[in-house]
């Protein structure tokens, strides 16, 4: 069991930094409903994301952009309701937080009052930096992401890796200091090369957590749904998939289909006698 399971009941944004000051590595998982979030807090994981990869992997939407705040409080309020011990962070959605910092602050509030999230996420750097500071005089907590922000898709044209020239590198360096001077207590990094995220991590006192960023930050996320393979077209490198559900799934419910064609299901032991 890792130092961090034994010592933190709950998960708090002090046990996150704490984990970074030992050199203990830190476990994010996503989660959007209370049976998914149960099995993963019960596995351990310190830090459960409710993502806005819900508008993918739970609506079927090309993108991030169309889930909604009021989509968002629903997933996040389920997935509070089955974790004892994790940190929940709860994505702001796209549309709910760049046109101001009172909007930012607004939203943010229905998260924390709303679903009882522990936290929030927005996607940016300076351009949002006020927004965050409103945030934070609240005392909601907030984490950045940076390198491939999926709300920006339209801007970037592709989900290719981010920041491999040297501008963009810079100004990812700069937006991860000007997140931690802000008062963020953590970024998540995603889809950069390993060394710039590694560089990162080491400027920063906050942890770094990376999708797609290598093994040298403090710590790693990924979404549900692709670590236990229901997703099954999605094949990007950085992706351990640590089942095959979406064969094993569909394999069960084709049984099932048969047995039920087949009058073998149900038997005698599983129906009712008088
Ligand atoms: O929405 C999400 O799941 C995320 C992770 C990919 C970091 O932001």
């Amino acid at each position: 069991m890792s130092l961090a399971k034994k010592e933190f009941k709950k998960v708090t944004t002090h046990s996150l930094q704490q984990m970074k000051d030992q050199g203990e590595k830190i476990s994010m998982l996503t989660a959007y409903d209370y049976t998914m979030a149960k099995m993963v807090d019960a596995a351990g994981v310190d830090c459960i994301l409710v993502g806005d990869s819900a508008s993918n992997v739970m609506a079927g939407h090309e993108t991030t952009l169309p889930i909604t705040l009021d989509q968002m409080i629903y997933h996040a309020s389920s997935v509070i309701r089955a974790v004892d011990r994790a940190l929940v962070v709860v994505d702001l959605p796209f549309g709910t937080y760049q046109g101001d910092s009172k909007q930012a602050l607004n939203s943010a509030i229905r998260v924390m009052k709303e679903s009882g999230g522990h936290a929030v996420k927005l996607e940016g750097g300076v351009e949002i930096i006020e927004g965050i500071k409103r945030i934070l005089t609240a005392g909601i907590p907030v984490m950045g992401h940076l390198g491939l922000t999926p709300q920006s898709i339209y801007k970037f044209g592709t989900y290719s890796v981010r920041a491999k020239e040297d501008a963009e590198a810079q100004k990812l360096l700069e937006d991860a200091k000007a997140l931690e001077e802000a008062g963020c207590f953590g970024i998540v990094l995603e889809k950069v090369p390993a060394e710039l995220a590694k560089k990162v991590s080491d400027a920063l006192t906050i942890p770094v957590i990376g999708i797609g960023a290598g093994a040298g930050v403090d710590g790693q996320v990924l979404v549900f749904h692709d670590l236990v393979g229901m997703t099954h077209q999605f094949h990007p490198r950085f992706l351990r998939r640590y089942l095959n559900l979406y064969d094993e799934i569909t394999g069960a419910i084709g049984q099932y289909v048969q047995d039920v064609k087949d009058v073998d299901f149900p038997n005698e032991s599983e129906s009712y006698t008088s």
